[in-house]
């Protein structure tokens, strides 16, 4: 079996998994129980706070543990915008953004605030100049992401960062393809507000964060008892706390040998590609990218049609394109790119990790022209 879905989740790594185990034992107690029990626990989730906090440029206190990437997006957005309703009502974004960040946007829009959603290029890079001219004084927030999940491109982020705090808006950044991959520093890059999520780089499902930087109004999603620092609500998941806390201490450790690793292993495999089928192309700026990801469009091909193929000889990809009632919907992404709507059907994501060897890549570019030459003869 070869998984090169990365993007979508990430195999539990296995010192994660040994990390975690007593939690799940006999470190069972609740943080915020005084005695011996909750103590013990305690002095974990606090350890892994820095961790976290440390391979992304902010302060531990400025660090919030949340269930995953998306509530921390959305946490962000509604968060920010009830706290600041007063200073305006205007939120950019990006028209290529995950759902979890459009779907807040829209949410808002239907409570009265504007959302500007700015273009991007063919290379699926937003233009900080024009983001520069979208700030009105009634903006209040910029929500732009790091890393795009189905390309992989990477926004100008350090540039978008220095606009938002010249104009003195808040810059929330969803960085959760983009932590343990690449360097992330919240401080250098003016990112005021960032979501992570821990099943992207080896924890379990179910835990992610939010920085919240000094000084930024927030209201909070949940409500309830103090944890957090009142900040949300809700019993902390111990055991996924220390997890991403571990996770990103490997990730700190590791990154760039295997950002190195991984990227070379992708490369292979798009050259590989490329010699077999001329008429593919890649989506997303070529330099400006994950070391992770490669979206290639086969074009003239059905996505779907290929991935199964790939399934059948066990290998896990995902495509960008969705059936929606028997038919098959281009990728939202892809179409914002201006990629015409033929190859954006034809493209497969291969997003790629510390498992994947170069056998992997090799026994893919094995089977790939056959089933290229069956799908061609349909
Ligand atoms: C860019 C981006 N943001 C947010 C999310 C949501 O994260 P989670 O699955 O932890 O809710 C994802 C997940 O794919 C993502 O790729």
């Amino acid at each position: 079996m070869i998984y090169m879905d990365y993007n979508a989740t990430a195999p539990v790594h296995p010192e994660v998994l040994e990390a975690i185990l007593p939690f799940y034992r006999e470190q069972f107690g609740n943080p915020s129980s005084i005695h011996w029990a909750g103590r013990m626990v305690k002095g974990a989730v606090e350890k892994a706070r820095e961790e976290v906090a440390g391979l992304v440029g902010c302060a531990p206190s400025e660090m919030i543990f949340t269930s995953c990437g998306s509530e921390s997006d959305n946490m962000a957005i509604k968060g920010v915008a009830a706290a600041n309703r007063s200073k305006g009502n205007h939120i950019i974004t990006t028209s290529v953004e995950h759902p979890a960040v459009l779907n807040s946007c829209h949410y808002l829009e239907h409570e009265g605030y504007r959302i500007t959603r700015l273009p991007v290029d063919r290379d699926g890079l937003v233009d900080p100049q024009e983001l520069k001219s979208a700030i009105g004084d009634q903006t209040i927030l910029v929500s732009a992401m790091f890393a795009n999940n189905e390309t992989g491109v990477l926004f100008p982020v350090r540039e978008i960062g220095a606009i938002c705090r010249e104009r003195g808006v808040y810059f929330h950044c969803d960085a959760v393809q983009a932590v343990g991959k690449v360097p992330v520093d919240c401080r250098g890059m003016d990112i005021g507000l960032l979501s992570l999520s821990g099943h992207k780089i080896g924890a379990p499902k179910g835990i992610g964060a939010l920085v919240v930087r000094k000084g930024i109004k927030l209201h909070p999603l949940l409500h309830g008892g103090a944890q957090e620092r009142n900040r949300r609500a809700g019993t902390e998941n111990v055991a996924g706390i220390v997890a991403l806390g571990k996770a990103c201490q490997i990730a700190r450790e590791e990154m760039s040998s295997e950002a190195a690793r991984v990227q070379q292993l992708r490369d292979r495999l798009e050259e590989g590609i490329m010699a077999i089928f001329p008429q593919a192309s890649l989506n997303g700026h070529r330099e400006n990218r994950l070391p992770t990801t490669a979206n290639i469009s086969f074009t003239g091909l059905e996505a779907d049609s290929l991935l199964l193929n790939l399934d059948l000889q066990g290998i896990a990809v995902s495509s960008g394109s969705a059936c929606s009632s028997g038919t098959l919907k281009a990728s939202p992404v892809l179409a914002a790119m201006g990629v015409d709507p033929a190859s954006a059907k034809g493209s497969v994501r291969f997003s790629l990790g510390r498992t994947n060897t170069e056998e992997e890549v090799n026994y893919l570019l094995g089977v790939l022209p056959e089933i290229l030459q069956r799908l061609q003869q349909k």
